[in-house]
């Protein structure tokens, strides 16, 4: 079956640093060659512009999820691949995203990136680990403010074992098994 017009939305939850964003492009990047439309909704980029104002409250967090998932929904359902590196900490939140898919008979895949604390604090891409342990930083996800580990995930992939492009088609196999490709 050709699904290059099924829309779907990834959805990568994760700790900073565990690698949401350059696994999302590396997908990205493959479905793009193979003529998907794909659209990737990142957190920072998005806590810039549609979420500007929110802070890192749980309940601006929980209004930043259903703000990107709301614009994913709307994009899968028009046949785009929406790709989403957000860290998303709350089950509650990514469960409502969820359904509110379902609801719309849009498909909805939840992928958790899960490199340990320990590894994403040595990356420390952003410099976050660092400030929050300097004491110039607090609510740090996974260190000092909740992360919720995503209880059954459509998929569970340990990046920290295996390359990006591992990882990358690891969620290409999903999504073709899910009929989505
Ligand atoms: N196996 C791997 N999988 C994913 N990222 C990795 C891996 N090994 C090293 N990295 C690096 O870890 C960093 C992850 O950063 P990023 O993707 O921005 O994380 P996040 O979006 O989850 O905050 C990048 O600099 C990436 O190159
Ligand atoms: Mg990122």
């Amino acid at each position: 079956m050709n699904a290059t017009g099924q829309g779907a939305t990834i959805w990568l939850t994760g700790l900073p640093s565990a690698g949401k964003t350059t696994i999302a492009r590396a997908l990205a990047t493959r479905l793009t060659g193979e003529g998907h439309r794909v659209e990737v909704l990142d957190g920072d980029e998005i806590r810039e512009f549609l979420s500007a104002g929110l802070g890192f409250s749980r309940a601006d967090r929980h209004t930043n999820v259903q703000r990107i998932g709301f614009v994913a929904q709307l994009l899968a359902a028009h046949g785009v691949k929406a790709l989403v590196p957000v860290i998303a900490p709350y089950a509650d939140s990514r469960e409502a995203v969820r359904k509110r898919h379902q609801a719309a008979g849009t498909a909805y895949v939840e992928v958790h990136v899960a490199t340990p604390v320990e590894i994403c604090s040595e990356r420390d891409v952003k410099g976050l680990y660092a400030k929050q342990a300097a004491g110039e930083l607090s609510g740090l996800t996974g260190v000092d403010d909740p992360y919720e580990i995503p209880a059954d995930p459509d998929l569970r992939i340990a990046a920290h074992e295996q390359t990006v492009e591992d990882s990358a088609a690891a969620l290409h196999a999903l999504l073709r098994d899910r009929g989505l490709l």
